[in-house]
């Protein structure tokens, strides 16, 4: 079997080790790949999304797995060309990822299908957003459009507030878009992933993400600094009531609004005194809760993709590890505002623990960085405490200047 995976991060190596570990022993290629991934996969060598399909159809591809989301509604979307092009594509078309491209459509097909999610208003101006806000804060402000994780403002004030409007409607930090603004919720988060196959789904581990920069939740919203999953992270009650209210809703509404869906599914979550609500859905996997799921995976994630692409459900593939997973990301200098590139990393062979790239080069001085996050180091353990403290003390020995990492991870909120 010959799988194409599109992306270039942790996550996409967090794919692409698991799927070429799969029993049914995989040719793996990236596209457009990295360094760190190139080491499993053989680097698709192709010019822009055309080059991209050309290589697909011209090597035989059996399989198509998108990572990132850019390419799910980039043109006329990947898994619509791979559709005509007779390729199963494990990621949705584009019209069924509007749900993570548009939070403005996210909102309404939540509201639609009576999923639990925080009340909002749509605006397109600075003058609508400050009417809309009306005095009430906190607020949720959300750019409705893709921002790389950064198009949302919780502002505890109106200057808080009106410092990001500035950003979104003067200076167009994301360029054009409306902006959604939402009820602020409270209560723990958790990222919950389904793997969709038209109207069938299946529940895999959740996991956490620590999504501010500094340790105690403190500094500014990021990718995602690091990540916590095990099944005990969520009681099997507490995942009964978030399968009954919004998972199985959910992909009864993509089949009811006739929105084909078959690849993974994120519900960013909120578990508020009233209950789960959904804050976001994303057409693809976490990053970086990817890269602490993946090594927890069990059985033949190849084959369950390949055959889901098809249309052809087969949960008894995959299993989950009973015991826990956590992932520290390390960070370059400057980010989240910017990022650095070509810091020397040091401690990589030091390091036990698996590490997955999320922004580095290979050089003739070694790897280097070459993004905002750019590592992710992951470890195991039968016990929360054994995985985190491994994960925490082999992120300690790698190091590079100006490297960001935060001390809290699967430590705060647990
Ligand atoms: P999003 O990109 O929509 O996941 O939002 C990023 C983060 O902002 C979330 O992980 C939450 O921590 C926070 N957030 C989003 N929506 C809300 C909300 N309605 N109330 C409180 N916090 C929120
Ligand atoms: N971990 C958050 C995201 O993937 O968007």
């Amino acid at each position: 079997m010959k799988i194409a995976v599109i992306g270039k991060g942790g996550r996409e190596q967090a794919l692409v080790e698991t799927l070429a570990a799969s029993p049914c022993q995989p040719e793996i290629y990236s596209f457009p790949g990295s360094d760190a991934i190139c080491r499993t996969a053989t680097r698709i060598e192709a010019d822009g999304f055309d080059g991209l399909m050309q290589w697909m159809v011209d090597n035989k591809v059996d399989l198509c797995v998108a990572g990132e989301e850019s390419y799910l509604v980039k043109e006329d979307g990947l898994a619509n060309r791979c559709a005509a092009l007779g390729i199963p594509c494990w990621g949705p078309r584009k019209e069924s990822a509007q749900l993570e491209a548009s939070k403005e459509f996210a909102k309404d097909f939540l509201l639609r299908h009576h999923i639990p999610t925080g009340m909002a208003t749509a605006v397109a101006s600075y003058d609508e957003a400050i009417a809309a806000i009306n005095g009430q804060y906190p607020t949720v402000l959300k750019f409705d459009g893709l921002a790389a994780g950064k198009g949302v403002a919780v502002c505890m004030d109106a200057a808080a507030a009106e410092e990001f409007l500035n950003e979104v409607f003067i200076q167009k930090r994301f360029g054009e878009g409306r902006l959604l603004v939402e009820e602020f919720l409270t209560g723990p988060e958790i990222s919950i992933f389904g793997a969709i196959c038209d109207d069938k789904y299946l529940i895999l581990c959740p996991a956490r993400d620590y999504k501010r920069l500094m340790d105690g939740d403190e500094g500014p919203n990021t990718g995602g600094m690091g990540a916590v999953a095990s099944r005990q992270l969520a009681s099997p009650e507490l995942i009964k009531t978030i399968e009954e209210t919004i998972v199985a809703p959910t992909v009864a509404g993509l089949q009811q609004d006739g929105l084909p869906y078959r690849g993974f599914l994120y519900f960013g979550l909120m578990l508020t005194p009233n209950g789960p609500k959904v804050i976001e859905y994303n057409c693809r996997f976490g990053d970086p809760e990817c890269e602490a799921v993946m090594p927890l995976l069990k059985g033949d994630l190849a084959t369950f993709c390949l055959n889901g692409a098809k249309g052809v459900f087969t949960p008894e593939l995959i299993s989950f590890d009973e015991g826990w997973s956590v992932c520290c990301i390390l960070a370059s200098k400057g980010y989240p505002a910017s990022s650095h590139s070509g810091d020397v990393i040091s401690g990589l062979d030091a390091c036990g623990a698996r590490v997955f790239h999320c922004g580095t080069k290979q050089t003739e001085a070694g790897w280097v960085t070459a993004g905002g996050r750019v590592l992710a180091i992951v470890a195991q353990g039968a016990t929360l405490d054994e995985a985190r403290t491994r994960a925490h003390a082999e992120a300690a020995k790698v190091d590079f200047d100006g490297s960001q990492r935060r001390s809290d991870i699967a430590y705060k909120n647990m």
